[in-house]
């Protein structure tokens, strides 16, 4: 079953069809919220909101280890990522819609492995392509046939947070090679990998980074919520479409 994680902007899957909820308690502590569990257009599919349901939890408070290992317990086949991100790069502007395939992780002090405490094998797992490139396949071949623009690839530079950016650390971070910043990106990507999970990303850029285009004097997010929300309904959309459903499917209206 595929596992969709939202962020900020998706913190309800509303074309997911719900059967019951559960709360998991893991070795690691609380996941962010309960797991949803349901259908969507008859496909099954689970469904985490990162940030909890109150959009609570900063990105650097998250759970990110018990939120993997609940995924992993109720046997995630697939994980997609969902979160808002900043565009560094100049053709990603607010609303575009991005598949990144390479990570550079600025974030420190996060708990970033399962791998460690007394007993445990130290393991090394292989991180060169940090996104599995088949499921980024299916969600691109997914917009694609929905005639959704996405683009593909893109270094995603992973922050602290939860503040943003100075003009300066973008600059620095589009010479090291980032397309694309957020808070996010990790440990998660590296956990589900840990767990043997396939794992993608769908980035939603809200926003300018900061000192770039319509951010080179502040970032206002009030004034791109609605790109997000407007961003965030051409996403459901691609899910709907990589989790199975066909032409005719309609959006179940329900919200979790
Ligand atoms: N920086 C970091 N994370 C973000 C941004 C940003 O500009 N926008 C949305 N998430």
């Amino acid at each position: 079953m595929l596992a969709i994680i939202g962020g900020s902007g998706l913190t309800t899957l509303s074309n997911l069809d719900v059967s019951h909820r559960e709360v998991v308690r893991t070795p690691y502590g609380e996941p962010s919220g309960s797991l949803v569990f349901g259908e969507i257009c008859g496909k099954p599919a689970m469904f985490l909101p990162r940030h909890g349901y109150g959009h609570t939890i900063a990105p650097h408070m998250v759970n990110y280890r018990a939120n993997l290992w609940a995924l992993h317990h109720h046997k995630a086949t697939g994980i997609i990522s969902v979160a808002s991100v900043g565009g560094i790069r100049d053709d990603l502007g607010p609303g575009e819609i991005v598949l990144p395939n390479q990570i550079i992780d600025y974030t420190w002090g996060r708990k970033s492995t399962f791998f460690e405490g007394v007993g445990t094998t130290v393991t090394h797992v292989d991180f060169t392509e940090p996104y599995d490139r088949e499921l980024c396949k299916r969600i691109e071949e997914a917009a694609e046939s929905l005639g959704i623009s996405v683009k593909v690839g893109g270094v995603y530079a992973a922050t602290q947070g939860p503040r943003l950016e100075t003009a300066a650390e973008i600059n620095r971070l589009e010479r090291d090679g980032a397309d694309l910043v957020g808070m996010t990106g990790m440990p998660e990507a590296v956990l589900a990998r840990e767990l043997g999970i396939p794992y993608a990303a769908i980035n939603v850029v809200a926003n300018h980074a900061a000192g770039r285009g319509s951010s080179a004097n502040g970032i206002h997010f009030e004034s791109l919520e609605h790109v997000l929300h407007e961003a965030m309904g051409r996403v459901r959309t691609i899910i709907e479409r990589v989790v199975g459903c066909q032409d005719n499917c309609q959006p179940m209206g329900l919200s979790v």
